[in-house]
């Protein structure tokens, strides 16, 4: 019988709060320690979540809070440094996306894994959403035929805070982008060989706010990302276009459309409707993904190398906007 886990969060803001409340809902573990750069703030979350110890960074909930895994959620500007001290304390660690500002940081990390031995989970939650893994697991049994075209689209209102500023990790493209490389990557299960990218950048904060971009895998597949944070509502779809049908998945209206001509049940355009919250199933999924990872103690299914090779996009894309040209990804592994 496996006691129970003792967990640990470092960052109590916005995500924090929902990782504390989804971690709530799960058997076999326990939060017994939070940390904040800001004290006041780190106190009232303790307080509010029934919290043991609250501390003001995370060293001091390292070297005293006794805990046998951790979750990190500060800002992308921070994801790095702290994740790398938390591996380094031997801690199995769930890093929030992108886990790292940029690849040269996320290759520290890659190495941090490996000298520690510590395992790291990178949170792309979006995997564990019921129409996306419904996607993934229908296109693994080629009901599409053969994949061409991918399109994928985001779209929220003005990002705040640190998002808007670039030092700190900001833009849209490491916020929300991030989300729809991953599964991209995941989806096509092939290397991205080259991106073709535009980006408007928002004319007060200075940071990326409309960003549009070609992937070319290796398989000769073609994906479309479009990005902005000018939308006047949330939008996140992925739609896939092969030689025997597409699939379409909306997250906010929760369905995936199937259309398949090797399947007679979807033999005309189906549209699969899920019933649950599109939001914390797909969080708790996630969460129950790590913590069964450190019990079973294997890697868990989205690792360091998935949050690098999202990143070498990243900078990719950013690349192919300045030169105004397509730019060749240069991998790490
Ligand atoms: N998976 C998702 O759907 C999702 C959703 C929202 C945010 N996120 C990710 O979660 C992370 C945090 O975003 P957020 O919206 O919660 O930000 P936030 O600003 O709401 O909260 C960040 C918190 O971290 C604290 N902090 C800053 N530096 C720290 C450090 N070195 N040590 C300890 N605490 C520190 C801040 O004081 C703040 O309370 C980001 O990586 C973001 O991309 C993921």
């Amino acid at each position: 019988m496996v006691r129970e886990l003792s967990m640990g969060l470092i960052g109590c803001g916005n995500q924090g709060r929902t990782l504390s409340t989804v971690l709530g809902r799960i058997d076999g573990c326990k939060l017994i320690a939070v940390a904040d750069v800001n004290e006041t703030i780190a106190k009232r979350f303790a307080e509010e979540f029934k919290v043991k110890n609250y501390y003001r960074d995370h060293y001091e909930l390292l070297e005293k809070g006794n805990v046998d895994a951790v979750l990190i959620a500060v800002p992308h500007f921070a994801l790095k440094n702290v994740s790398i001290d938390c591996l380094e304390a031997g801690k199995p660690t769930f890093v929030e996306k992108p886990m790292a500002k940029n690849s040269i940081e996320a290759k520290e990390l890659v190495e941090a894994v490996e000298r520690s031995g510590a395992k790291l989970m990178v949170g792309y939650c979006q995997r564990f959403l019921a129409s996306r893994s419904l996607m993934k697991n229908f296109l693994d049994k080629g009901i599409v035929g053969e994949v061409y075209l991918v399109l994928a689209v985001k779209g929220t209102g003005l990002l705040r805070g640190w998002l808007l500023e670039e030092p700190k990790g900001g833009g849209i493209l490491r916020y929300l982008g991030v989300h729809l490389i991953d599964q991209v990557l995941w989806m096509i299960g092939s290397r991205a060989e080259e991106v073709l990218a535009e980006v408007n950048v928002h004319p007060t904060f200075g940071v990326d706010e409309t960003v549009s971009f070609i992937i070319r895998f290796k398989n000769s597949v073609l994906a479309s990302l479009s990005l902005t944070m000018r939308a006047s509502k949330s939008i996140d779809s992925v739609e896939v276009i092969g030689s025997e049908g597409h699939m379409k998945s909306e997250w906010r209206d929760n369905y995936l459309l199937v259309h398949s001509s090797k399947m007679i049940e979807y033999a005309n355009p189906t549209t699969i409707r899920f019933m649950e919250d599109s939001t914390y199933p797909m969080f708790e999924r996630e969460l129950r993904e790590f913590i069964a990872s450190v019990i079973e103690d294997r890697t868990p299914s989205i690792n360091v190398l998935d949050g690098l090779r999202v990143l070498e996009v990243v900078d990719a894309v950013l690349e192919s906007a300045q030169l105004k040209r397509a730019v060749k990804i240069p991998h790490y592994s």
